[in-house]
């Protein structure tokens, strides 16, 4: 099995340029399901998670090709619907075949995709979504069945006890674009991905109000065509490149960053004492010597992402002084504070919070990632820790980060993958 070896103490320095976003490309892989001619989507990044989706899409019988970093997909002979558990247990987005495979055969078969590593992850809201478009869902042998012979508009509200679902907004609005009438869509997701998902839907034909807001008007049954469109660049690589230069005192630029969308993140690291500059070539981050603790709480969109919760805390745990993470959106998420402690971290955790007591030096160890951005913490904790630090279980880290260790490798690290 494949580890990455991590040697800490250099400092980061040079350009790096941000690849396109994982979590925009798997929705709009599935919007142009929804399109009567085929598809160009570019700036696809090379991961596990869009082969995964690649492999879903040629299961529902359409055909979808990545060369370079473009994907080209066919949907005419899209006419299965059924999203299998070995798909779904890989990846959960494969649940947005539920909205696709609704609007263009008015039937979608996919496995409950259960709990993982960071909660329980629940998929109630997509399915009271998909019920009040018309859709008649069952739950059985695993499998979520909704069948609707006609979408009709729906007044839908989306929140659930922890706020909006991006995954919910996902799924409501690629169905609502094939419903008769008009769906409002309350207490959206405002996430960048969910706007890149709707400008695409736009640029197919769909008519759409209100992108980018908690409240989408979808008016639906307009004709999608296939479209030429280029995918948003990764605002959580983005920001993870942006820790590895705040944590290393290093000297970064990323390009293709959009800061917009990072509007907590670089307010964070200024608060911090991390020197962050827009620039007209992208994001430069600079790090000082003197760092102050802060205090992060994970709030949806445009709050601070729970993607980004274990990278800063990474970042705290090597300031002095006492700061506190409050994650609000996954109640397991801290998985990495164990692994983070085994490497000197002074961190303990009460319930949603975990209390982080800076470090001066952490010491490099064997460490198992448990999920896909827990993975990136610990290499970044790893670049500044004395000695080796070998994450294992990087199939996690696979799954949404784009060469990764080259690219850190290329900023002066001490990294390598090994067998
Ligand atoms: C969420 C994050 C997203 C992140 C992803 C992976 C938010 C709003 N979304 O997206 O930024 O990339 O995890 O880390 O921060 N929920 C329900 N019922 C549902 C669906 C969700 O109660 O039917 C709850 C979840 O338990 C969770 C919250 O709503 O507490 C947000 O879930 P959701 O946005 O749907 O999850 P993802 O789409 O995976």
């Amino acid at each position: 099995m494949q580890k990455i070896s991590v040697r800490g103490g250099k400092v980061l320095k040079g350009t790096v340029e941000i690849s396109g976003s994982k979590n925009a490309t798997l929705p709009v892989m599935t919007a142009v399901l929804l399109g009567e001619s085929p598809s160009i989507l570019r700036n696809v990044p090379h991961l596990n998670d869009v082969k995964t989706m690649t492999d879903v899409l040629t299961k529902l019988g359409a055909n979808a090709v990545l060369d370079d970093h473009t994907l080209k997909v066919d949907p005419a002979g899209f006419n299965q619907f059924e999203a299998p558990y070995e798909l779904v247990k890989t990846m959960r987005a494969s649940i947005y075949s539920l909205g696709a495979c609704l609007a263009r055969l008015g039937e979608a078969k996919v496995s409950l995709p259960g709990g993982c590593a960071i909660g329980a992850r629940p998929i109630d809201l997509h399915l009271k979504g998909v019920e009040q478009l018309g859709a008649k869902v069952t739950i059985q042998h695993g499998y979520v069945h909704a069948v609707a012979s006609k979408l009709k508009g729906a007044n839908i509200y989306l929140a659930g006890p922890h706020g909006p679902s991006l995954g919910a907004t996902v799924n409501v609005v690629l169905a609502a674009t094939a419903a008769e009438g008009t769906t409002v869509i309350d207490a959206a997701s405002t996430e960048p991905e969910v706007e890149d998902l709707v400008n695409c839907l736009i640029a197919m034909g769909a008519q759409i109000e209100g992108n980018g807001t908690s409240k989408l008007v979808i008016h639906g049954k307009k004709p999608l065509k296939g479209v030429d469109y280029s995918v948003i660049p990764d605002r959580v690589e983005a920001g993870t490149f942006m820790v590895a230069a705040a944590i290393t005192r290093g000297n970064v630029l990323l390009k293709k960053a959009n800061a917009h969308q990072l509007g907590a993140v670089i307010e964070k690291l200024r608060q911090i004492g991390v020197t962050v500059d827009e620039t007209s070539e992208g994001i430069r981050v600079v790090g000082s010597g003197e760092y102050k603790p802060a205090d992060v709480m994970i709030l949806p969109y445009p709050g601070f992402p729970t993607d980004m919760q274990a990278q800063i805390m990474a970042l705290l745990a090597t300031v002095p002084g006492n700061s506190i993470v409050t994650e609000t959106i996954w109640e397991n998420r801290f998985m990495h504070v164990f692994e983070m402690n085994r490497m000197g971290a002074d961190i303990t955790i009460d319930r949603s919070h975990a209390v982080v007591k800076g470090v001066k030096q952490l010491t490099g160890a064997p460490v198992m990632a448990s999920d896909l951005r827990a993975s990136a913490a610990l290499i970044l904790a790893g670049l500044v820790a004395d000695g080796e630090t070998l994450v294992q279980r990087i199939y996690h880290l696979d799954r949404g980060y784009e060469k990764i260790e080259e690219k850190l490798s290329a900023l002066g690290a001490d990294i390598k993958r090994i067998s």
